[in-house]
């Protein structure tokens, strides 16, 4: 049995609060869809000011599992991986959904509180805008970096695919958005250089997905170390098999219902060759340059590597 397999009525809420939100959606304009909270935009079938309010009433805990990422990084794959390690260790299901922590109604926070503990939770809100919860409580972070190039083209198919988010007439009038940060939730490079400056802060573990791809086991050893889970090797495999593109897809639209091709599309490294021009390439290339080269989070993404034609 897998975490997949269970939490039956929780999956439910879930499928249904993605069918309701994706019919909203079609009644409303690409502005519609958006509202930007302290300078950053939001989809506003997901979130509102009203929760970004009340998220400071969470009571966060040592032991939660905070996963935080930009958009399109790896954030469906990085629960997974927690859920199916948790599940390993105390073999009981997750408590909570995989809805991101800024999703929702105001009160979800208190029903955050009441769950048991390991509580499994996701945001692609900013440094900044984490609340200070976490930070008292220390709770570990696990941050997941995506090159720039390949989270652009994600990003791009999931707005034209997903939809709460605005969609886009052409990748050329996507990437406009992408390079000026006026997508929702921002700037990429504005994101990472936030959690450049606090990576040594303690109780923050930043992975890319590039490495996950090039050998997931070492990974997960890794998130097993950081989070003290005494997994077997023959455990670690098990998480992987259930982990791979190909399995989260097989198992997508259980997970994921309609949206479940849409998550997981084709889960590769170097995509953004087939959408990027030569201009597009250096002006992302010329950001790096500005804001993350020689950085310490700049080296992880390694982008000679990845981000080359
Ligand atoms: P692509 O659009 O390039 O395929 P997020 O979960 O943060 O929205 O990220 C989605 C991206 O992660 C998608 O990228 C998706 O296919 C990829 N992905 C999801 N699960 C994956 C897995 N198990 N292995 C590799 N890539 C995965």
């Amino acid at each position: 049995m897998s975490v997949s397999e269970g939490k039956k009525t929780m999956k439910e809420k879930f499928m249904a609060e993605i069918k309701k939100v994706a019919q909203q959606a079609t009644k409303m304009t690409p502005e519609e869809l958006k509202f930007s909270y302290k300078g950053i935009l939001y989809p506003s079938l997901l979130c509102s000011e009203a929760t970004f309010q009340a998220m400071e009433k969470l009571d966060a805990r040592e032991d939660d599992v905070l996963i935080v990422t930009y958009p399109k990084c790896g954030t469906n794959w990085t629960i997974k991986i927690l859920h199916e390690m948790l599940f390993e260790i105390h073999n009981k299901e997750p408590t909570l959904d995989q809805a991101m922590l800024e999703f929702g109604k105001p009160e979800k926070y208190e029903y955050l509180n009441q769950q048991p503990s390991p509580r499994v939770m996701s945001s692609h809100i900013t440094y900044e805008n984490i609340p200070k919860t976490f930070f008292e409580k220390k709770t570990k972070m696990l941050i997941i970096l995506r090159n720039p190039k390949d989270t652009a083209v994600s990003y791009y198919h999931f707005s034209n695919n997903n939809p709460v988010l605005p969609s886009y007439e052409s990748w050329d009038l996507f990437f406009k958005d992408y390079i000026t940060g006026n997508v929702i939730y921002g700037s990429y490079f504005d994101f990472t250089l936030q959690w450049e400056k606090h990576i040594d802060d303690g109780n923050i573990l930043v992975l890319t997905f590039e490495d996950m791809k090039a050998d997931l086991p070492k990974e997960l050893k890794k998130i097993c170390d950081f989070y003290g889970l005494a997994l077997t090797d023959e455990q670690i495999k098990l998480v992987q098999e259930k982990t791979t593109f190909s399995s989260m897809k097989q198992n997508s639209t259980k997970s994921h219902g309609n949206l479940g091709n849409v998550f997981f599309r084709k889960g590769e490294v170097g995509d953004w060759k087939s959408l990027f021009t030569e201009e597009q390439s250096k002006e992302v290339d010329a950001q790096f340059e500005k804001y993350l080269a020689g950085t310490k989070l700049g080296n992880m993404i390694n982008y000679e590597k990845y981000c080359t034609f």
